[in-house]
């Protein structure tokens, strides 16, 4: 079978290569190109009482300027309709008030700087504290409830309480937002998008141009990243292109340089929590009662979906009998954050490992024991409702990753490296992962596909998700060869487009593989069950004993030769059977009610540990990343490498997050505020290979089968992520070994450098 082999990325050797096409790169292969740049906001909240274009269209090479009155449709690229394409009222600094087109890309920027603006400020919130002071929230507030906390609080023989509060992150996917549209002779628009949702951005470009769906084709190639922001954020930049293109008839290229991307698109979501934690005697939790305010900025966009999962995430891998948690959504002028891997998962489970890790010298359990201790066990259930079924697997996991990184021993020597070093401490830590695999609302869960095998035998696949570099394509391919028993050389996949396979779902929590991969395989079985009666027939067998393996059809009790497969399709042909098939999934067995926060949502949980040492500087808060060990359950893998890559991936990015990328606004009240004044690499700090673990050890969850997924497979693309919080846990143990024992830590996210010498300074003086 080709599924289960570790084969490179099936585009590995154009990224390296730079021969992979991106949006943007198509470009120079369209002829008479316009080029879009926005005129943007210069105030975080304002009334735009007057815009004057003369000026600006008096540069030469500029076409026009597209502003709310050109809209034939509704002027709105947002699913919860409340993001005016063009608005009157501009939410946030650096919003987009009209866009500039002309013949080239320099033409149109300085005549965007040419634009006059007038406006009538307004006042505007730039934190989510203010937000909650001002009760600015927007749309659903969730509230989950399982046991009584108030009884819980009764037994708990320690009960402690806190707050926390941290920013969120910039997807920093190498290639930033792109569109290229254009029309041809009857009107039909094309547009190429880097997007992970092409039938929305579909939908929303219909919507602003007043047509239907049938009228708008959009077209994925690959993305050069997307991480959750390629998911909702798309579409108005390609509503924005198609405009053009239909205004002027000529094609239309919009692309964000990176100070545009990063001051125009949303981000993942910081989180403020309050929270209450009921202990027993032996460290077991009983009782937590939490809300969570999610700092959405100006629009809803996915921050409904996001602040559910991260509710439905706030136990992580823990048992706990009694909780009661609130959500909000607060509204801030800032860019409308959004989906980002995790999906607000991590901003769940943060609130729990915080305060373990905060919780655990007030207790004066050993951290990783305190864990270990409350990991789910058989017949619990989540709190909302659903079966922990494969509890056993977070303990495996557990046992697998300490055993894989020598945690005892280690723990042993760490010890004494810190009693013989009084400025350099060293710490280990260990954090699970539960994440749970689906999207919470159920419709979602479907997937589809097209598969064509033409009459020489190759075979052509086109499914619903696209590409941003996780590999979903290579698993659809080895899927399908499997599935068809062919080599992986006959088959080929065609780029994701909305008139080959139509209303699809977000490539997107991490589904990509389950749902794309059920209606790839299903579609396969489709062709071959029409395949074996013609197969039959030659060998003289029953259908159910013909054999597909790597392109040779046999059968069982035949003494025929093999056929090779194009022999077999060619026949089929002939004999007018249909070669190709629309394949379709569905995941069964979910539910879920939104109004009560309960159900069973997932079709199953991802489970993974890390163990990391780290060792701190005492003089500077510097500090290294010595060694990590990762355990995960990948279920039966699709695709090894893809998979160790994905986790690798998710854990770095994870950890910049944890500990270095910090999103920055001007908080001040002068002119300005609300300015974003992280707006490229220079001031936004990524982790580079300086940060790597010294050491890294990945491997994956052993007898992990999951019966029911395609090929035995689980989802991998967002869990990894959040074993990155070991990565911190450890800081906050190191930083606590500087003072004396028992010391509860109270560590900043990102845990900077600075942030650990601020921490580990309190911890020595005793605070
Ligand atoms: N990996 C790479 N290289 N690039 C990406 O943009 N996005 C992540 C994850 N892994 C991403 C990635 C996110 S947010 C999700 S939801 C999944 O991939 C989506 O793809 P999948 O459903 O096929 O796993
Ligand atoms: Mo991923 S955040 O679900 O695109």
């Amino acid at each position: 079978p080709i599924v289960g082999e570790s084969i490179p990325h099936e585009a590995a050797s154009l990224h390296v290569t730079g021969k992979a096409l991106y949006t943007d790169d198509l470009v120079i292969r369209t002829k008479d190109v316009l080029h879009a740049w926005p005129v943007q906001s210069t105030h975080a909240h304002a009334r735009v009482t007057a815009v004057r274009l003369d000026e600006a269209l008096a540069v030469p090479g500029v076409v026009r300027v597209l502003t709310a009155d050109d809209v034939p449709g509704v002027n709105d690229a947002g699913v919860k309709h409340d993001e005016p394409l063009f608005p009157s009222e501009v939410m946030f600094h650096g919003h987009a008030i009209c866009w500039v087109l002309a013949d080239t890309l320099d033409a149109a920027r300085v005549a965007a700087g040419k634009v006059e603006v007038d406006y009538e400020p307004l006042p505007a919130i730039m934190t989510v504290t203010e937000a909650i002071a001002a009760e600015s929230f927007q749309g659903a507030r969730p509230h989950m409830e399982r046991g009584d906390v108030t009884a819980g609080f009764a037994e708990a023989a320690h009960v402690f309480s806190g707050e926390f509060e941290f920013k969120g992150q910039e997807h920093f996917y190498l290639e930033t937002h792109a569109a290229l549209a254009q029309v041809d002779e009857n009107g039909q628009i094309f547009i190429q998008s880097s997007t992970q949702h092409p039938s929305e951005t579909q939908e929303i470009v219909a919507h602003v141009l007043g047509l239907a769906s049938h009228e708008v084709t959009v077209q994925c190639l690959r993305m050069g990243g997307g991480f959750g922001g390629k998911e909702m954020q798309p579409h108005g930049f390609a509503a924005i292109a198609a405009l053009g293109s239909i205004l002027t008839g000529r094609p239309v290229r919009l692309r964000l340089n990176r100070t545009l991307d990063m001051t125009m698109s949303g981000k993942r979501h910081g989180f403020h929590s309050e929270w209450k934690v009921g202990f027993d005697d032996d460290g077991h939790l009983l009782a937590l009662e939490a809300t969570i305010t999610s700092d959405a900025g100006w629009s809803l966009d996915l921050s409904e979906p996001v602040l559910a999962r991260a509710v439905c995430h706030i136990e992580n891998a823990y048992w706990i009998p009694n909780v009661c948690v609130d959500g909000r959504i607060a509204r801030t002028n800032k860019t409308s954050q959004t989906a980002f891997r995790g999906f607000g998962g991590p901003q769940g489970m943060l609130v729990i490992e915080d305060i373990l890790g905060r919780c655990a010298p007030l207790l004066g359990i050993d951290p990783a024991a305190l864990r270990a201790r409350n990991l789910y066990g058989p017949g619990q259930t989540t709190p909302y409702g659903q079966e922990v079924t494969q509890w056993d697997r977070l303990g495996r996991a557990w046992q697998q990753a300490c055993n894989q990184a020598g945690f005892a021993e280690r723990q042993q020597e760490i010890e004494k490296f810190n009693a013989a070093h009084d400025h350099t401490k060293r710490a280990i830590a260990a954090t699970p992962v539960k994440f749970g695999i689906s999207f919470n609302l159920t419709a979602f869960n479907q997937g589809g596909a097209l598969v064509l095998v033409y009459k020489d035998g190759s075979v052509l696949i086109n499914h619903g998700g696209t590409e941003m570099g996780q590999g979903l394509h290579t698993k659809m391919l080895q899927v399908a060869a499997t599935a068809l028993g062919v080599p992986l050389s006959t088959v080929r996949l065609a780029p994701t487009r909305t008139d080959k396979v139509p209303n699809t779902s977000a490539t997107a929590a991490s589904s990509g593989a389950d749902l794309n991969g059920g209606a790839v395989k299903n579609a396969c079985e489709q062709i071959i069950e029409r395949l074996r009666p013609v197969a039959a027939q030659h060998f003289g067998v029953n259908p159910a004993d013909v054999r597909f393996d790597h392109g040779v059809v046999s059968a069982i009790g035949s003494t025929a030769e093999p056929l090779p497969w194009a022999e077999l399709t060619k026949r089929a042909y002939f004999q007018r059977v249909q070669l190709s098939a629309a394949g379709y999934y569905r995941t069964e067995g979910l539910h879920w009610d939104s109004s009560t926060m309960t159900g069973s949502p997932f079709k199953y949980f991802a489970n993974g540990v890390a163990v990391c040492e780290v060792e701190v500087d005492g003089f500077t808060g510097a500090y290294q990343t010595r060694r990590v060990d990762i355990v995960h359950d990948v279920g039966d893998s699709l695709s090894p490498l893809v998979d160790i890559g994905q986790i690798e991936g998710g854990f770095v990015q994870g950890a910049g997050w944890m500990t270095l990328e910090e999103l920055v606004w001007d908080e001040s009240d002068g002119p300005r505020r609300g300015r974003l004044a992280t707006q490229a690499a220079s001031t936004y700090k990524l982790p580079s290979f300086s940060e790597m673990p010294q050491e890294f050890h990945v491997s994956l969850l052993e007898q992990a089968h999951e019966e029911g997924a395609v090929y035995g497979s689980k989802a991998v693309g967002e869990p990894p992520l959040m074993l990155a919080f070991a990565v911190r846990e450890a800081l906050r143990q190191a930083a606590a070994a500087f003072g004396p024992a028992g010391a509860s830590v109270d560590l900043a996210l990102p845990a900077t450098p600075e942030a650990v010498y601020w921490a580990l300074e309190a911890a020595r003086s005793g605070e």
